[in-house]
This record gives C-alpha cells, sequence and structure tokens, in this order.
C-alpha cells in the first residue's frame, strides 16, 4: 500500500570535518527546497544528555543494550522543518549543546551499540524523502542510497574563524586563530582515524570546498545540485 505512496523530495546527505559549516547549510538547504533538516550529531547529544542524567557510571557505558537504552526514552520529535528533543515528557532540546554534553558527546557517539540503535531511527527519517541530513557518516552509512552526496572541506585557518566568530570571538587574534586552526586539525585527524564510524568521504560524493566562499554561495551550490537530481 505504502509502496506507491510518492515521496516527498530526495535524500540529501551532508558531511565533513568539525566547523565545516554542516548543519548550518544544511538547515538553509532544506529551508529552501521545503524539506526536514535533520542534524545527526543532535541526536547524539539528546542521548548524552540522558545518559548523564541516568546516573549510570560512566565506565558502564561501553556495555550498555539496546534495552538500556530505550529506557531512557529519548526521542526525537519532528516539528517545523527540523527536530525537537525529549526526554520522557520533558522537552530538552535548549540542553543539548551544553558544554557537559559536549564534554561526553565524542565518547557516546564512539559506543557501536549507540550507533547501531541510532542508525534505525535516523533511517527511519529518511523513508519518506525530502530530507538533508548532516553529520559525520551520513553519505557512508547511514543513507547510503542518497540521491545526492556533498561532503564539505574548508580550510582549517578559516574553519577557525568562522569558529572563534560563532563563539562571539569577534576580534580574534592571528595567534588565536592559528591555535584554533591546530585543535581543528588534530580533531579531524582524530575523526578520521577513529576505529567507530570515521569521518569518511563516500566514493560518489560531491567534494564541495567552502574556502572563500561567502555562505550563500556554497547554499546555492547545493541548491542547484539537488534540483538537477530531484529532476526539477
Ligand atoms: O556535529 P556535532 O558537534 O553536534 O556532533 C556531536 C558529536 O556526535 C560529535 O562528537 C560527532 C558525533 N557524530 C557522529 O559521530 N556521527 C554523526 N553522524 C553525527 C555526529
Amino acid at each position: 500500500m505504502s509502496s506507491t505512496s510518492p515521496r516527498a523530495g530526495i535524500v540529501i546527505a551532508i558531511d565533513g570535518p568539525a566547523a565545516s559549516g554542516k548543519s548550518s547549510t544544511a538547515r538553509a538547504v532544506a529551508a529552501a527546497l521545503g524539506y526536514r533538516h535533520l542534524d545527526s550529531g543532535a541526536f547524539y547529544r539528546a542521548l548524552t544528555l540522558a545518559l548523564l542524567r541516568s546516573g549510570i557510571p560512566e565506565q558502564e557505558w561501553d556495555s550498555l543494550t539496546a534495552s538500556d537504552l530505550a529506557q531512557l526514552q529519548v526521542a526525537g520529535v519532528a516539528e517545523a522543518g527540523g527536530y525537537l528533543f525529549r526526554i520522557g515528557s520533558e522537552e530538552v532540546t535548549g540542553e543539548i549543546r551544553s558544554p557537559a554534553v559536549s564534554a561526553s558527546v565524542s565518547r557516546v557517539a564512539a559506543i557501536p551499540a549507540v550507533r547501531d540503535w541510532l542508525l534505525g531511527t535516523l533511517r527511519a527519517a529518511g523513508a519518506k524523502g525530502g530530507l538533508v541530513a548532516d553529520g559525520r557518516d551520513i553519505g557512508t552509512v547511514v543513507f547510503p542510497d542518497a540521491e545526492l552526496k556533498v561532503f564539505l572541506v574548508c580550510a582549517p585557518q578559516e574553519r577557525a574563524l568562522r569558529r572563534l566568530r560563532e563563539q562571539g570571538d569577534a576580534s580574534a587574534s592571528v595567534e588565536d586563530i592559528r591555535a584554533e586552526a591546530e585543535r581543528l586539525r588534530t580533531r579531524d585527524h582524530l575523526d578520521s582515524s577513529r576505529e567507530v564510524a570515521p569521518l569518511l568521504r563516500a566514493a560518489d560524493a560531491i567534494t564541495l570546498d567552502t574556502t572563500g566562499l561567502a555562505f550563500n554561495s556554497q547554499v546555492d551550490a547545493i541548491l542547484r545540485l539537488a534540483r538537477t537530481r530531484a529532476g526539477g
């Protein structure tokens, strides 16, 4: 029955390293196309918040089972072009970017049971099409059949500058930028060489180098590709 219902659009996967502007680009592309935006990192963050609140000692996180994870009652609820997050009946969307969550989320995202468990949730979000998803393994693992895969790259110096501005530091010194770029290079290396779900460019992804490109230009470049792939 449902196999005959038309899909609401294509699936677009946007991957790339830290501070490459994946989420803001994906959000703008989704808004322009009337698609939903799925920020996969936000799901890892919501689960991390629930784990921190659960009182389960960190030493036990590696042995968590799918049923332990289900008991945390984390839900991503589709709303207004994106997702909001609940733990039980409480909405926690505003808390998933707290420093405590940011400090633990990479550790949680490296637990194989967590990745397996979230895979089903993330895939279900794309079942009807009309989705722009961003993350680290969207084009390789989550949506290997996505109609359009984009891999964003950008020079570390520029990513450093963007990140510092995002954090409200409008007058960063050359030294600050250099130090931030070095931190990003180290993270790139760790993300690409880790054993669990490393950051990898899908063989059929289009690489978009956003160094020196204005935000609107990078969004437009993806929209042009999307319209060609969607056949409209
Ligand atoms: O993009 P972000 O900083 O909100 O991502 C949070 C964490 O989740 C980050 O440590 C990388 C990880 N992550 C991942 O491993 N796989 C994804 N598809 C998305 C995020």
